[in-house]
């Protein structure tokens, strides 16, 4: 067994957190350049950590060894959401997952399609409208935000405006503390992020109780009826589902599929997605595979053991950084080129080896349902617009916390397309 390539460092002055938080793609590429290797140690959270950015080490540590790499109970998820599924382990997460699968799949997941396209009409039909350049992230956001807040908490935004902006400004108070330091302090005119948060956190609570004891319809009446440990089970979940994390996630995907789609020099590519569902798939693979909107999750060792043939003793961490795997030269070809038809070619069937979901017994449960989404979306956006970057020249240099997005946001103006023709086919002469 060999020792793991790197250095873990010593407590608090070899912490590595504030470097990786900082620019986590460039810490990890250098890195794997420096030790030649895709898998290395260094110190995260004061935690000495075992870094994996190969496919093959990924699945090894979500799939053969879920059993030994455990969800962090004391995760800063559980700080901002309570007991969740997401930091539950053993027998406790699998009855979890057992009751909340049930919601994202067959009749439930088809029974949401209605409202889902609905949604993206009343928000895409007007992108043109204006006549100016949209800021395509916000506008990803607010559609992804009004989805989630009409399908889990039945508040949609055209019934009930202020209710669901009140909601919205609670989540993005949650959020915010969420990223901030967990410190509860709060003296008169002044009060901590978190400490806003946690106040953000009752009122949505509270909120949330409401709605599971008086609508019985849809998603919230669905969830008041599941087998749950106990009784804040429900709530807490909900709180998780609605809150800023999944709409960033989604405008995050959304953002990376419309700039890799736009120009005149896409204009096939969009034409070919339009006619070919599995076209659109693959394009969107391909999307999710370069821009994953979060850049990986966290496990810990419950017993000493190997990583990719290294020694990972107990109490170790181990995160596995998606923007690395996927672009593991090993797997993917030309790693770093945006190419829809591998996944027809050397890559097809090899979807599990992406990890924008995460993989294994403990991959996303919203996976299915963001795949509808995407595809309603894209395939409305395909359909009625050619759409391009305005000003042509912007810096889309990537940030990837606390979602992967160009750290400047673009701006893009939409043409609607001709009736009787397709995207770009008005201008296919390449000018
Ligand atoms: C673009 C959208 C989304 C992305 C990129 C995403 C990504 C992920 C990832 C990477 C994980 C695994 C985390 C880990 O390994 O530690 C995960 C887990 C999870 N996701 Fe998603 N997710 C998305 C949408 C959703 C939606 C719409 C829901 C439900 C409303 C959802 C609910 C969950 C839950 C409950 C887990 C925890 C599963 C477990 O621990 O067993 N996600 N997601």
């Amino acid at each position: 067994m060999s020792k793991l390539p790197g250095n873990a460092g010593v407590s608090l002055l070899g912490d590595k957190s504030m470097d990786f938080y900082r620019d986590p793609v460039s810490f990890c590429r250098q890195r794997v350049d420096k030790h030649r290797c895709r898998v290395f140690q260094s110190r995260l959270l004061n935690r000495p950590t075992v870094f994996i950015c190969s496919v093959r080490a990924m699945r090894e540590l979500l799939c053969e060894k879920s059993n030994i790499f455990l969800k962090d109970p004391t995760d800063l998820m559980t700080n901002m959401y309570g007991d969740t599924v997401v930091t539950t382990n053993g027998e406790e997460a699998c009855l979890l997952r057992l009751s909340l699968c049930n919601l994202f799949e067959g009749h439930c997941l088809q029974s949401s399609r209605d409202y889902i396209t609905s949604v993206c009409e009343r928000h895409l039909k007007s992108l043109s409208t204006s006549g100016q350049p949209e800021c395509i992230y916000s506008a990803f956001k607010y559609l992804s935000t009004e989805l989630v807040l009409g399908l889990f908490l039945n508040v949609k935004a055209e019934e009930q405006p202020e209710l669901f902006q009140k909601i919205m400004q609670l989540c993005t108070q949650h959020w915010h503390g969420l990223i901030s330091a967990p410190v509860n302090v709060k003296v008169p005119l002044w009060s901590s992020g978190f400490s806003t948060a946690l106040e953000a956190r009752e009122k949505l609570m509270q909120i949330i109780m409401d709605k599971l004891e008086n609508d019985k319809h849809g998603f919230v009446g669905s969830l008041s009826s599941l087998p749950l440990p106990n009784s804040s089970s429900a709530a807490q979940h909900l709180l998780l589902f609605i809150s800023a994390l999944i709409p960033k996630a989604l405008a995050s995907l959304l953002t990376s599929f419309t700039l890799a789609l736009s120009g005149n020099h896409q204009v096939d590519t969009r034409l070919q997605a339009i006619d070919d569902l599995d076209y659109l798939h693959r394009v969107l693979l391909e999307v999710q595979r370069l821009w994953p909107p979060f850049i990986g999750g966290r496990r810990i060792a419950d017993q000493d053991s190997t990583i990719a043939g290294f020694h990972v003793p107990k109490d170790y961490g181990a995160v596995y950084i998606s923007h690395a795997v996927h672009r593991d030269p090993e797997v993917f070809q030309q790693p770093d080129s945006f190419l829809p038809d591998r996944w027809s070619g050397r890559n097809a069937g090899q979807e599990h080896f992406l990890c924008s979901f995460g993989n294994g017994s403990r991959n996303c449960i919203g996976a299915k349902l963001t795949d509808i989404f995407l595809k309603e979306t894209c395939t409305y956006l395909l359909k009625h617009y050619t759409w391009s970057l305005e000003p042509p020249s912007q810096d889309l240099e990537y940030k990837w916390l606390p979602v992967s997005r160009p750290a400047n946001l673009p701006t893009l103006t939409f043409t609607p397309l001709n009736q009787g023709k397709r995207s770009g086919e008005e201008n296919s002469s390449g000018c």
